[in-house]
């Protein structure tokens, strides 16, 4: 385990700025939002920030400059401005695995002054990442022409990326955010569970000399995506493709080039994933390549610029305009200062489907741990639990529960500010993004509620039993994050501003965003419990074998 030169020695919780901010919570506890706004009638203009591709308006929330100089403060209690530095150069961030997590080298943010022949880390991470880009440019370029053809001598019409967690969730994200940019001819499909009916389910779509998998596993040991790509090749097999034109019809994208030799992928088809890139910081990278064939290199490329604009503006704005460094203190300050023990991502966009589940595993896999950089029990609650769908089919279920359940939830709305579809359906995404976050604010009073009532033909009797199941609390908080466009410029800016919300969150509560220890254990228990199914003498009375 290495030593990381920004963690934190003492407790956060000691610090004199945790302290300030528990006794300003306090303080705080009995102000409305509706309130705030009374008294200061520009918050709604001066509670926001702007990186170029997005808009942010944190306004809706339970704070004020004096939170905010707090939170600030705290930030600098934690060392955020070197904890930055030494993700951006390259330094042990993941101090579990003694390893740096170079994501911002593969947009071409990182330090880069760095002298490539003294082996500079961030340099030379760069430097591989540009080679690995082209490779990937090159293929996806002669797939995409039809250059590339499969065993029997046909271009390929149907992709299928054999991945799971962070080799599959950002790129399904992506591909299915921008239909109308994907190769006419060719369909592409993600497996990612081990159900076989994941992947019979797509192989009945495709036609087997037209199929290209790519097996997509940075550790190229991964159960479900290996036993796919097993399940893949038989069924290449069945449909008379001979052995020694198997190779043609799979690449990988791994950082475990052996592995992907020995199950028979030939090299110049193995695209690296270097070492320091985690699964879910790896869209950007050669793992993206199923991004690069469907929407084609020029989108990749945008995606990539709009992360480094976001990777630009995170290192070099002052800490208030910041926008991951204000959403990642408000985080803290909702988790730890306020109770708000989850956050609700409700994009406006349809084609932004998958987004919650991506940001489920980017933000819980990274911050759900209770042990600090050195090794000790965190005292402070950490990582709060995301969730979420796309907005307006949420509003006919689970917004009940935000507007009037007993839980506060964190909000974070996500619209388009220019029309992404037909006009008039982009005013009704915006109204109804707009009057969810009011109505989450404002409510509606008892009184409000019994005047209604009235008002529609009830009895006084009436109004007076029903007005109070119709009142809705209010005072609850919202983001709102407006994207310029819906482009993937814009869709790269709002990943990386949620990466690096997640590093603020990470450096403030002490813990390693970059390792994952916590999911291993289940992958040895299930091997085990495996072994017991699998042999009929020992396997559990309540196990029913079928085959
Ligand atoms: O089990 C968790 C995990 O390791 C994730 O962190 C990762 O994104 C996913 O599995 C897939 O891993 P791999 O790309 O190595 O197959």
């Amino acid at each position: 385990m290495s030593t990381d030169p920004s963690a934190q020695s003492k407790s956060i919780r000691e610090s004199p700025a945790w302290q300030a901010l528990l006794d300003h919570a306090e303080t705080l506890k009995a102000t409305t939002l509706n309130e705030l706004f009374v008294e200061d009638p520009d918050r709604g203009s001066r509670f926001t920030a702007n990186s170029g591709s997005i808009y942010f308006d944190y306004s809706k929330d339970h704070l004020t400059e004096k939170t905010l100089d707090l939170l600030l403060e705290l930030a600098d209690t934690a060392n955020l401005k070197p904890a930055i530095e030494s993700l951006f150069n390259g330094e042990s961030v993941n101090n579990t695995e003694n390893r740096p997590a170079l994501h911002t080298s593969l947009r071409g943010s990182g330090n880069w002054e760095g002298d490539v022949s003294q082996g500079h880390v961030a340099q030379v991470a760069k430097q591989n990442a540009l080679q690995t880009l082209s490779k990937m440019f090159a293929f996806a370029e002669q797939v995409r022409q039809g250059e590339l053809k499969g065993a029997s001598g046909r271009p390929f019409r149907s992709i299928v990326n054999l991945g799971i967690g962070g080799s599959d969730l950002g790129l399904r994200l992506v591909v299915t955010a921008f239909p109308e940019l994907h190769h006419p001819n060719i369909a592409i499909h993600f497996v990612a569970s081990i159900d076989s009916h994941a992947l019979s389910t797509v192989l009945e779509k495709c036609v087997a000399d037209t199929t290209l998998f790519i097996v997509s596993s940075k550790s190229f040991t991964t159960l479900e995506t290996l036993a796919n790509a097993d399940r893949a090749r038989i069924w290449l097999r069945d449909a008379g493709i001979a052995d020694g034109d198997l190779d043609k019809h799979f690449v990988a994208t791994t950082g475990n080039k052996v592995a992907a030799r020995d199950w028979g992928i030939p090299d110049e088809y193995i695209f690296p994933v270097q070492d320091g890139i985690g699964g879910r910081f790896s869209l950007w990278s050669a793992t993206g390549l199923a991004i690069a064939i469907t929407l084609g290199p020029e989108a990749f490329q945008s995606l990539l610029d709009g992360a480094k604009e976001m990777d630009i503006h995170f290192r070099n704005t002052s800490f208030h305009q910041n926008l991951p460094i204000l959403h990642g203190l408000q985080s803290v300050w909702h988790a730890n200062f306020r109770g708000y023990r989850s956050r609700a991502v409700l994009p406006y966009i349809h084609r932004l489907q998958c987004l919650p589940e991506y940001l489920q595993q980017l933000m819980m896999e990274s911050l759900g741990k209770s042990t600090t950089k050195q090794g000790e029990n965190t005292d402070v609650s950490t990582g709060q639990i995301i969730w979420g769908s796309e907005g307006t089919t949420g509003q006919h279920s689970f917004h009940q529960l935000l507007l009037q359940g007993t839980e506060i939830v964190s909000v974070d709305f996500i619209a388009s500010r220019t029309a992404h579809c037909e006009a008039t359906a982009h005013r009704h995404l915006i109204s109804n993004c707009l009057a969810q976050s009011q109505a989450l604010m404002r409510g509606k009073s008892v009184l409000q509620s019994y005047e209604e009532l009235l008002a529609e033909g009830s009895s006084e009797d009436e109004a007076n039993q029903l007005a109070i199941h119709r009142a809705v609390p209010g005072n609850r908080p919202s983001n709102t994050l407006l994207l310029d466009e819906f482009t993937p410029h814009c869709l790269g800016a709002l990943l990386a501003f949620y990466e690096h919300s997640v590093y603020v969150q990470s450096v403030v509560w002490n813990i390693n965003a970059f390792d994952q220890w916590g999911v291993e254990l289940g992958k040895e228990m299930s091997g085990e419990i495996f072994s017991l199914l699998d042999n009929p003498d020992r396997k559990p009375q309540y196990y029913k074998q079928l085959d």
